[in-house]
């Protein structure tokens, strides 16, 4: 089964085609990252006027590079949500548009379930259960998945994403955007024991995350220290560098302490992490020891597939074409959509009075 993938649901114009989930035929990445990068951030008005102009050219693209025609897909998958609402629309108008012209089936995607089919390519097939460790600029969730597409959230942020914490921390320290590639670079050369942060518990003892606490931790020792954020093009001092590596090493304990401790209790035959801050080193070699504990296997996508891409989107949207799954002309872009289809613990939850942000 051949399926093309759009994903526009962020700062990233992506199409690929997939071959039956597993094969990647072609994938094509439009980064919006020069165009945000002066604002510190994703400017959401810019973001969809950049993925109105470069939707055409990037799916042609993907047939050209694929040599293949569009007629010859079996259908397509386009993520609907979460993400923001103007890039979003761009991504399900055009898909609809070619569904229809083409008259070939369209299922919608959610983006984080993207992310955890991230890891459909260039891995074993995943054991089930599973447990997927999503972390991204938006999102910091574990999810508990008994079997294929039954979704359980079992961990989540009460406030800030770890990859915006990572992207705060480094505007603050002058370093640019996306922060997290950059402080990773600038931890190699730090001590991760030069500044002692606590990883954040939560009071009611529930295996969730907090980073809000810990970017206003940093705030208080760059200014504590008189540190000075970095100037146009010079060099980052050692400072830096141990800041850097510290606050890496503490959101990394946090987020693989966690999902050891969720893995305890869910038993997990594959441990999945995937989203943007995936690409992490750090990260990557701490979930590593953490499987090793455990003795279950570990799954991460390569670097190119753990941001943003449409691969992910096909892989995901392939398991539900196959299954018979079809969206209407009226599908629709969804800013909030939720990935959780099992037992709704979160009524419980609020009613508990417990906040957070999925
Ligand atoms: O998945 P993604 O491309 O977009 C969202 O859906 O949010 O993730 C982007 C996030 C950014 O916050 C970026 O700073 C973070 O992933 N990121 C990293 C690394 N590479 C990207 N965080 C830590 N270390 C990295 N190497
Ligand atoms: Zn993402």
């Amino acid at each position: 089964m051949l399926v093309l993938g759009i994903e526009t649901s962020c700062d990233e114009t992506a199409a690929a085609l997939v071959r039956d989930g597993r094969e990647i035929v072609s994938s094509i990445i439009a980064s919006q990252i020069a165009l945000h990068e002066r604002f510190g951030g994703v400017v959401p008005e810019l973001a969809s006027r950049e993925h109105l102009d470069k939707i055409v050219p990037v799916v042609a693209e993907a047939f050209t590079r694929a040599a293949i025609d569009m007629r010859d897909i079996d259908g397509l998958a386009v993520t609907v949500g979460p993400g923001l609402v103007g890039s979003l629309l761009v991504g399900v108008s055009y898909a609809k548009a070619m569904a229809f012209a083409l008259n070939k089936p369209i299922v919608g995607v959610n983006h984080i379930e993207g992310h955890i089919y991230s890891v459909a390519f260039e891995n074993p097939p995943v054991q089930y259960p599973a447990l997927a460790l999503v972390v991204s600029g938006g999102h910091t969730n574990i999810f508990h998945i008994p079997s294929p597409g039954k979704y359980k959230v079992v961990a989540r942020t009460r406030d800030d994403a770890a990859g915006e914490a990572f992207d705060k921390v480094a505007k603050m320290l002058g370093l640019g955007y996306p922060g997290g590639p950059i402080i990773e670079r600038l931890a190699r050369e730090g001590n991760p024991q030069a500044v002692r942060f606590a990883v954040p518990r939560m009071r009611d003892g529930l295996p969730d995350f907090s980073f809000s606490g810990l970017k206003t931790a940093v705030t208080k020792h760059v200014r504590e220290t008189g540190m000075r954020p970095v100037q146009n093009g010079e060099q980052p001092s050692q400072n830096i560098k141990d800041l850097a590596a510290s606050f890496q090493s503490v959101v990394v304990r946090s987020l693989v302490g966690t999902l050891e401790r969720v893995a305890e209790d869910y038993g997990p035959r594959t441990l999945i992490i995937a989203g943007g801050v995936a690409c992490n080193g750090a990260l990557r070699e701490a979930s590593r020891k953490a499987a090793e504990r455990l003795g279950v296997a570990v799954y991460f996508p390569s670097p190119h597939l753990s941001t943003d891409n449409a691969a992910m989107i096909a892989a995901a949207g392939t398991v539900k074409l196959q299954a018979g799954e079809r969206a209407g002309l009226d599908l629709n872009a969804d800013v909030t959509l939720r990935l959780q289809n099992l037992d709704l613990e979160e009524e419980a939850l609020k009613r508990a009075g417990v906040r957070y942000r999925l």
